[in-house]
């Protein structure tokens, strides 16, 4: 299972990037393979609707998205999180995500190039507010739309209440997020 995680948080250190780093740590405990990209470190210009990628190939923005397209081709699993940022993705997420229509097939059909179809995805928001439902309409809707570019979504982590607990001192969240891991690994 080769596996790779991007964090959205500018924060490369952030409550984010530790949730994804554990369920990393899980996977790799279970025998993956895995490789983290940072909004934070990688440059990442926003979609400049030019659809050179329709009938092309692939995306003409040459940048660190690059490095990415070549990443997702050969792996199995990508694990996508986010801080909720006035209650939607961050700016950062939402740039990764429209760079994602280059690997989409002519036309919008919506459906992913054949060699990305099928990958597994974990999402993982994070967010100041304690109630872990406060955004679900939108943490639904956002799953949705994952699945519709034929992702097969695995699993949405909500780690919430950041504002007063940072994520890595959450009583028993290491071990679930170790455990989201351990199970991409072992899944089929
Ligand atoms: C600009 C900004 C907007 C935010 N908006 C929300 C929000 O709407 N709801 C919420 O619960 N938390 C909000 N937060 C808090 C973050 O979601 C939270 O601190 C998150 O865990 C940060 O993740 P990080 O440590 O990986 O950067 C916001 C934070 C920032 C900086």
């Amino acid at each position: 299972m080769n596996i790779i995680g991007f964090n959205g948080s500018p924060r490369k250190s952030g409550n984010t990037a530790w949730a994804i780093g554990k369920i990393l740590e899980g996977a790799i405990a279970g025998g993956a393979d895995a490789r983290l990209f940072q909004a934070g470190e990688t440059e990442i210009k926003p979609c400049r609707g030019c659809l050179a990628c329709v009938g092309g190939d692939g995306c003409v923005m040459k940048d660190g998205m690059q490095e990415i397209y070549s990443a997702l081709k050969t792996a199995d699993a990508l694990i996508l999180g986010a801080p909720i940022y006035m209650g939607q993705m961050c700016g950062q997420a939402k740039v990764f995500t429209d760079r994602l229509f280059a690997q989409i097939k002519p036309r919008f059909s919506p459906t992913f190039k054949e060699e990305n179809a099928g990958k597994s995805l974990i999402l993982v928001w994070t967010q100041g507010n304690p109630d872990s439902e406060k955004f679900k309409a939108y943490l639904d809707y956002t799953k949705m739309m994952f699945e519709m570019l034929e992702f097969k979504v695995r699993e949405a982590v909500v780690v919430a209440g950041t504002r007063t607990a940072q994520a890595s001192e959450q009583d028993g969240l290491e071990k679930k997020l170790m455990e989201v891991g351990t199970g991409l690994a072992a899944a089929p």
